[in-house]
């Protein structure tokens, strides 16, 4: 009886600790997070409690939500299947919208064949401990995102990770792996806190001189990347060189989900083996035919992929002129370094007071001291309102101290 007191209070404790900090912040009138969107507009205008922002926080890179032919395509498949499906893929869920979604997406990404999951985070949980396992050897930049960390723990294998985009450091950690493990090096194309790009054809190299395999996440640069939106393969102009081509469903592409594209061989064992496949719900209709749209938007409307580029270099040189350091970006994601994480809130707050729906990062999300604004620009910006935050986000440095 005792022992289950304690145990008790020990939840009531951490939840407890949990609301006073979250208290803290919202008493001190920083809490920005969890904002109520009342409407979207064009993905860029947001009306949030009665006022409209300008939204720069947004990873509808290529601006495609509420694209019509989406939206239609979505609408079709609801009146067609209905808002659910039976349950898992593998018994009762299987559309034929899934496989039409598949082998869209496998054409988009140069690959033999393609399986989609629930989510982008699902995807790089059973993704990876699907590819992996005890006795094997997975190495990560330690810049990957949350959901390649938690596949990994959860996998059960060696897990090593090398210093950001270094690749002497990757090459070092590949050189003292046990030469009998399987190897998986997995990375992100974009870094979705600072913007930049993978050495991709370095890793590549690597990879083939140790005999690992590669996965590469593209969450943050499919419709980014490359002339025609395609990738990071297309950006370095390397031809199908990823093994695990992964990507999510819900920036770019507005939708939600996520998938994995590579070998036919390789898809047929996820569609056998991974958990998440095997005991998670499909897709809904809409979000599949949704997805399957967007893609083929992206193909028909190659100019969306020019404007963001220009959009970003419009974007990323405004700040610099200004005063401010964007890190190492080169893509649409834009940190604006503020420092301090009282610096990034009240960066914020006088952001938000101008108008401009922009969000802070600050510890443990990035190291201390390295707190930002994570600003984020799309095709469906306009240079004027580009201009418009530059102006907002230069009063507000300034305010804060940071210019
Ligand atoms: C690099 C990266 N991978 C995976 C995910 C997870 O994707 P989803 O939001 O579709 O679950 C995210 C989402 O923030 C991401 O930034």
């Amino acid at each position: 009886m005792e022992e289950s007191v304690t145990v008790g209070d020990k939840f009531n404790t951490r939840i407890r600790e949990w609301n006073d900090r979250i208290d803290r912040v919202v008493d001190s009138d920083l809490y920005f997070y969890n904002q109520p969107i009342e409407e979207l507009s064009g993905g860029v205008r947001v009306r949030v409690r009665g006022r409209e922002m300008l939204m720069f926080a947004s990873y509808g890179y290529l601006g495609l939500l509420g694209h019509p032919t989406i939206n239609a395509a979505a609408q079709a498949a609801v009146a067609e299947f209905g808002t659910g499906t039976h349950g898992v893929r593998m018994l009762a869920g299987t559309l034929t919208l899934h496989g039409e979604l598949e082998q869209t997406i496998a054409r988009f990404k140069g690959a033999e064949d393609a399986v989609t999951f629930s989510s982008g985070y699902v995807t790089n949980l059973t993704a990876i401990s699907t590819m992996v396992g005890r006795h094997d050897t997975v190495i990560c930049d330690k810049l990957n995102h949350a959901s390649i960390v938690d596949g990994c723990l959860l996998s059960g294998a060696n897990f090593v990770r090398f210093k950001h985009n270094d690749m002497e450091d990757l090459e070092r950690c590949l050189r003292r792996a046990d030469p009998q493990s399987a190897k998986l090096v997995v990375v992100d194309a974009v870094f979705s806190m600072d913007g930049d790009i993978i050495d991709l054809p370095r890793t590549v190299d690597l990879c083939r001189q140790y005999g690992a395999w590669l996965m590469v996440d593209e969450a943050h640069s499919i419709g980014v990347l490359g002339e025609t939106g395609h990738g990071i393969e297309e950006h370095f102009g390397l031809g199908s060189v990823v093994d695990l081509k992964m990507g999510t469903l819900s920036k770019t592409i507005p939708s939600v989900g996520g998938y994995i594209a590579g070998r036919a061989d390789m898809i047929r064992m996820f569609r056998h083996a991974s958990r998440a496949f095997i005991f998670s719900a499909a897709l809904p209709p809409a979000q599949a035919a949704a997805a399957k749209a967007a893609f083929e938007v992206i193909e028909a409307e190659p100019e969306r992929v020019e404007q963001l580029r220009r959009n970003s270099r419009q974007f990323i040189a405004g700040l610099k002129a200004a005063g401010f350091d964007t890190m190492r970006t080169e893509t649409a994601i834009v940190p604006v370094l503020c420092g301090a994480d009282e610096r990034a809130y009240t960066m914020v707050q006088y952001c938000q007071r101008d108008d401009i729906f922009v969000l802070p990062v600050v510890s443990p999300a990035v190291p201390e001291g390295l707190a930002r604004l994570r600003a984020t620009v799309t095709a469906a910006h306009t240079p004027a309102e580009i201009d418009r935050a530059l102006e907002v986000f230069s009063r507000a440095g300034k305010t804060a101290g940071i210019l």
